[in-house]
């Protein structure tokens, strides 16, 4: 008899994003006619940067020819890609990280999704809350965790991010093996100070704990004060495994291109304590079930880093701050606190009333789309986040519809 993993039986019944998007195509099919405006899930909607198109072009080119065809490419991403992103997005900034520590993938949600299993199935882990979703479900269905009752899974540490803590979390009480952490954050926006970032990397260091540190926003971060990367602080290269996106920075969500950093610093322990390096058991992982992404798109994600690449991203995610900016004044003239939207795409709004009554009011009074913040965890029950990828013409037309939606 084929027996199932039941842990996926402990699953809410579906992803966030795709139960959205269900309830977003019931009512576009009852209201054809309306013209649904999109700021739920965060999935941009302008061109690439012409510099990646080209280089996009230029590689297809090359693999139209035999003398230039490439077929597989090293599983951790080529090496002239991997030099760039150590060079310009950690070297620059005063972060040792080499280009050997780099792998190369087609996605942070894929990568922070997967890392889990390199890690015993019995340690302790533990999440934010309110938490963009992927981390808590991959341990799920991993084991890692109890029941779901009263809004959570039995066995998880959450890290409670709330007004009061301005949602940057507290240290744990209790001991902890594997966190989580998000900056600029997603689902709240909100940003972490260097001192801030340092007690978590002292207490990982502390109790050999391992940090996955999710800066997939960090592109969105205009405070030069903030850390951008969590090699910025000291110690962080033991203790703490670093991902990064080009899908919002350069537009790539749907061409797909993201690495994961594992400095060779970073430690494990085997049950017996005997330390051992992260860095090869990812390497290990990645080159069994992965065979990176593909050349073209490598070029493309290469051109990023060219001086009219540098521009054209700088460009884009500025457009979309405006419209975070744009978005942040609007909820604020409303009435409504909010938290994000000035080094991140994300606005978090306190919306004083329950999260999915507030999305489906916005959705059927102003044809509106948000995400709900109790999607994100009990810690965002009453909270409504609003995304800034979309036209400026949009946004606009959005906070128009949802100030009268709520006159
Ligand atoms: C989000 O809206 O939270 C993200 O776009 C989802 C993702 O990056 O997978």
């Amino acid at each position: 008899m084929i027996r199932i993993n039941e842990n996926y039986l402990k699953l809410q019944t579906s992803y966030l994003f795709s139960n959205i998007a269900k309830k977003v195509s019931t009512y576009q099919s009852a209201h054809p006619e309306r013209e649904i405006i999109r700021l739920g899930i965060g999935d941009v909607t302008r061109a690439l940067p012409g510099a990646c198109i080209e280089a996009f072009q230029h590689a297809i080119a090359e693999m139209a020819r035999d003398q230039t065809f490439r077929g597989y490419g090293p599983e951790q991403g080529y090496d002239f890609l991997r030099q760039k992103i150590a060079r310009h997005d950690f070297q620059e900034h005063g972060a040792q990280v080499t280009a050997e520590e780099i792998f190369v993938s087609d996605g942070a949600k894929c990568d922070t999704g997967n890392i889990q299993e390199i890690f015993a199935t019995d340690v302790r882990v533990a999440i934010p809350d309110p938490v963009y979703p992927v981390y808590l479900d991959t341990n799920v269905m991993a084991g890692r965790t109890g029941a779901y009752e009263n809004g959570r899974y039995q066995g998880v540490t959450y890290l409670a991010c709330t007004e009061k803590n301005n949602y940057i979390p507290r240290l744990p009480t209790a001991p902890v093996d594997l966190i989580y952490l998000c900056f600029p954050n997603n689902p709240t926006g909100a940003t972490i100070t260097k001192p801030q970032l340092k007690n978590w990397v002292d207490y990982a260091r502390a109790n050999k704990a391992l940090i996955l540190f999710d800066a997939a926003y960090e592109a969105f971060i205009r405070d030069a004060e903030l850390p951008r990367s969590i090699y910025e602080i000291e110690g962080a290269r033991e203790v703490a495994i670093e991902f990064r996106s080009f899908s919002k920075t350069a537009g790539f969500t749907g061409t797909r291109c993201a690495y994961t950093v594992v400095p060779k610093a970073c430690l494990a322990y085997t049950a017996s304590g005997d330390p051992i390096e992260v860095h090869q058991l990812w390497n290990r992982r990645h080159t069994t079930k992965f065979n990176s992404v593909s050349y073209p798109v490598q070029r493309a994600a290469e051109a990023v880093y060219s001086p009219e690449g540098r521009a054209q991203v700088k460009a884009l995610t500025e457009y979309y701050m405006l419209n975070a900016d744009y978005i942040r004044k609007a909820v604020q003239k409303l009435g409504f606190d909010c938290v994000g939207g000035e080094n991140s795409p994300y606005i978090w709004i306190k919306s004083e009333r329950d999260s999915w009554e507030f999305f489906d009011l916005l959705l059927n009074k102003a044809a509106v789309v948000c995400t709900p913040g109790a999607g994100f965890g009990r810690c965002g029950q009453g909270y409504l986040r609003i995304s800034a990828f979309n036209s400026f013409d949009n946004v606009e037309k959005a906070m128009d519809r949802i100030q009268d939606a709520l006159a």
